[in-house]
C-alpha cells in the first residue's frame, strides 16, 4: 500500500456490550476484532507505522495488543466518531503530501485486505476527496443510510436516529469505512457539528461537508455486505462469530477437510488442516493450531495452540500447546497439558493426562492415569492407574522412564525417579528409588491368607 496511511478508531466502551474491556477487544472466533482489522491493514501491504489507533477508556489494554510500530493517539471523552479521528490530528499532519488515508472502525472486523486494496484502487481512480464503503443489506436497523445519486455520488449519511420512515427503509449502509485525502479530513473534521439526535460529533457528517467544499466524494459498495458489518452487542458479536465460522469452514472444505456436521464447529481463523481431514460437532480448534492430514477430530474436542501429525485421532478431549507426531489415538476423556511432546502411534485412553512430558513412540497410558513432568521412552506401557507423583508441596520434580518399560496397575512414581529400560513395576507399588534396566520393583506388603477366617463371621451373621 504505497504512501497511504489507516487511522483505527477504537476508542468506544463496551457499554453496550456490557463488557469491562474496550469494545474492540470482544472476541470473533477467539480472535480480538481489533486484530482483524489490523490483520486485514497487514494482508493489505500496510506496515505498522503507517496506522494509526484511535484509543479510549481502557487503553493500556488495548495498546498491548497492538504490534509495535503502531501509532496511536487518545480520545479522553467518548463524543463520538468524527472527535475520535480529530484526536489524530497529529499523524494526519504527518503524512506526506497527497496521501489518502483510510479511516476504519474497530468494531467491523470482517474487513478483508482486498476490500481495502479494491476501495483504494476504485478511490484513486476516480480521484475523489472521500469514498465511504457502504454495503448492501437486508436489515439495516442500527446503521448509517447512503444517500446517493445514481452515479454513486455520496450525498449524504443519515444516522439511524435521525432518519426519517423513508430514509430509514433505505438499505445501503455505511460501513464507517471511508478513503479520504489526508488534507481534506483534516480541513473537515474541525468542522463537523454535533447538532443531532445523540449531540455527537459523527465521522458520517463528512459526506455533507464534501459536497458543501464541492469536492467529489464517491459511494464504493463492498461485493459481500458480511465485509462491512459491525458489532455493537452481543447479538452483533454472535452474527459476527457465525459469518466468521462459516467463512473458515468453507476454506478448510475447499482444502479437502470433511465436515459431517458444523454444530458447535469453532476454528479460529489461523488454523490450518490437513485434507482427508474430518470433523465431527462440537470440535473447537484455537490459536495457533496445526492438524495434519486424514485425522478425525471430536465430537466434543478442543485443541489450542498445538500441532497434531498425520493420522491422529482425537475423541473428545483437548490438547493445550503442545506437539503431536503421527498416527495417534486419545480419548475419549484424554487431556494434554501444556509444553508436551507425544510420539508416534501413541495411544492415550480415557481419563489419562499428560503434563509438561514427552513420551516416546508406541507407548500405551491406556486408562486413568497421570503422567505429569515425565521422560518416557518408546513402547513403553502404564497399567490402569497409574501416578507420577510430581510435586512435593514445594517443587516439581521429573520422572525418567527408559523404552519398554512396564509400569504395573496402580504404580506411583514418586519423582525425582528412574525406571530403567526393560524396567518393571508390580502393580500396587509406590517406588521411590530408581529401578534398574530388565529389574522388577515390588515395594507392597506382603500378602497374608488367614485360614478359615471368614466362617467365624458367618456365625455370628
Ligand atoms: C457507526 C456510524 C454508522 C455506521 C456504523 C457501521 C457514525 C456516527 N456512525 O455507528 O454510520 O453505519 O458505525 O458499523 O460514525 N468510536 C470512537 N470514539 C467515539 C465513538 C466511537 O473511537 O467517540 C469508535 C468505536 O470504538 C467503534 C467505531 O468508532 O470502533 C464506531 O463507533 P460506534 O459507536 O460503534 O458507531 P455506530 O453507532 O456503530
Ligand atoms: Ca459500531
Amino acid at each position: 500500500m504505497p504512501d497511504n496511511a489507516i487511522l483505527i478508531l477504537a476508542a468506544g466502551d463496551g457499554k453496550r456490550m456490557k463488557s469491562p474491556h474496550p469494545k474492540v477487544l470482544c472476541q470473533v472466533l477467539f480472535k480480538p476484532m481489533i486484530s482483524w482489522v489490523l490483520d486485514a491493514c497487514t494482508g493489505a501491504g500496510c506496515r505498522q507505522e503507517q496506522i494509526c489507533v484511535v484509543c479510549g477508556k481502557g487503553s493500556e489494554e488495548l495498546q498491548a495488543l497492538l504490534p509495535q510500530g503502531v501509532c496511536t493517539a487518545q480520545q479522553e471523552q467518548r463524543l463520538g466518531t468524527g472527535h475520535a479521528a480529530l484526536q489524530a490530528e497529529a499523524f494526519l499532519r504527518s503524512l506526506p503530501e497527497g496521501t489518502q488515508v483510510m479511516v476504519l472502525f474497530g468494531d467491523v472486523p470482517l474487513v478483508s485486505s482486498s476490500l481495502i486494496l479494491d476501495s483504494q484502487r476504485a478511490h484513486m481512480a476516480s480521484g475523489a476527496s472521500l469514498t465511504v464503503i457502504a454495503a448492501s443489506v437486508e436489515t439495516p436497523g442500527g446503521y448509517g443510510r447512503i444517500i446517493r445519486d445514481r452515479e454513486y455520488n455520496l450525498l449524504e449519511i443519515v444516522e439511524e436516529q435521525d432518519a426519517s420512515e423513508e430514509q430509514k427503509a433505505i438499505r445501503e449502509i455505511n460501513s464507517g469505512a471511508m478513503w479520504a485525502d489526508a488534507a481534506w479530513l483534516l480541513s473537515a473534521l474541525p468542522r463537523l457539528k454535533n447538532d443531532n439526535t445523540q449531540k455527537e460529533y459523527y465521522l458520517s457528517g463528512c459526506a455533507r461537508l464534501a459536497v458543501q467544499d464541492k469536492v467529489k466524494s464517491m459511494v464504493y459498495v463492498a461485493p459481500d455486505s458480511g465485509l462491512a458489518l459491525g458489532a455493537n452487542d452481543r447479538a452483533g458479536l454472535l452474527a459476527l462469530n457465525q459469518i466468521a465460522a462459516r467463512q473458515v469452514l468453507e476454506k478448510h472444505m475447499m482444502n479437502g477437510v470433511e465436515v459431517l456436521s458444523s454444530d458447535g464447529v469453532l476454528i479460529g481463523p489461523e488454523v490450518e488442516i490437513g485434507a482427508g481431514t474430518v470433523l465431527y460437532p462440537g470440535t473447537i480448534l484455537k490459536g495457533k493450531t496445526v492438524i495434519g492430514e486424514n485425522c478425525v477430530l471430536g465430537p466434543n474436542t478442543v485443541i489450542e495452540n498445538s500441532t497434531v501429525g498425520d493420522g491422529c485421532k482425537v475423541n473428545a478431549s483437548q490438547i493445550e500447546n503442545s506437539v503431536l507426531e503421527k498416527d495417534i489415538s486419545m480419548g475419549p476423556f484424554a487431556h494434554i497439558r501444556p509444553g508436551s511432546h507425544i510420539g508416534n502411534s501413541v495411544h492415550l485412553g480415557n481419563f489419562t493426562e499428560v503434563k509438561n512430558s514427552s513420551i516416546g513412540d508406541r507407548t500405551s497410558v491406556s486408562h486413568l492415569t497421570y503422567v505429569g513432568d515425565s521422560d518416557v521412552g518408546e513402547a513403553v506401557n502404564f497399567g490402569c492407574g497409574c501416578v507420577t507423583v510430581n510435586y512435593d508441596g514445594i517443587n516439581k520434580h521429573r520422572t525418567v522412564i527408559g523404552d519398554h518399560a512396564f509400569i504395573g496397575c496402580n504404580t506411583n512414581l514418586v519423582a525425582p525417579v528412574k525406571v530403567g529400560e526393560f524396567g518393571f513395576t508390580a502393580a500396587g507399588s509406590t517406588i521411590t528409588e530408581d529401578v534398574p534396566d530388565y529389574a522388577l520393583a515390588i515395594e507392597r506388603g506382603r500378602q497374608i491368607d488367614k485360614p478359615q477366617w471368614a466362617r467365624g463371621k458367618i456365625k455370628m451373621k
